[in-house]
């Protein structure tokens, strides 16, 4: 495992469309593996590929409701809504407040190609959204309400 560079907003890496994944092998599970190094090292609940500069469909969530690993996840379903502060390894050190869905049904693939759906609510279904909406070139702070803010 290896521990990778987290690029930083503005960069432009982080407004492209990321290309869905379509080989399972080796080469995404060492994607994966440096992806948990970085993250943990970071000490972040989640991390999308694309701000390690690699445009595919992947992204990682780490929170109180477990590990996840998403590989081409798409929201199916999503309901209720929650107000709170975000933020975001590639915008270091800030903060911003975002309303995101309460409850996202996700329709995913592991690691191995399975498919996979998760529901899930509160703080890991905000993370779910914005490592998801990496995927799509958007970085959450084109969502955020107000200003910025520090800690
Ligand atoms: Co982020």
């Amino acid at each position: 495992m290896a521990k990778r560079i987290i690029i930083q907003y503005p960069n432009p890496i982080l407004s492209k469309q990321c290309r869905e994944v379509t080989t399972f092998d080796r080469n995404l599970e060492i994607l994966l593996e440096d992806m948990k190094e970085t993250l943990d090292d970071a000490n972040g609940a989640g991390l999308a590929a694309p701000q390690v500069s690699v445009l595919k469909r992947v992204c990682i969530v780490d929170t109180d409701d477990g590990f996840f690993e998403l590989i081409n996840p798409e929201i199916i379903e999503a309901t209720g809504t929650q107000t709170g502060d975000e933020g975001c390894l590639s915008v270091k050190g800030k903060y911003g407040t975002v309303t995101r869905a309460e409850t996202v049904k996700v329709k995913a693939q592991d690691r191995t190609g399975a498919p996979r759906i998760y529901t899930v609510s509160g703080f890991t279904a905000r993370a779910f959204q914005h490592e998801i909406d990496h995927l799509n070139g958007i970085v959450y702070v084109s969502k955020v309400q107000g200003e910025l803010h520090k800690g």
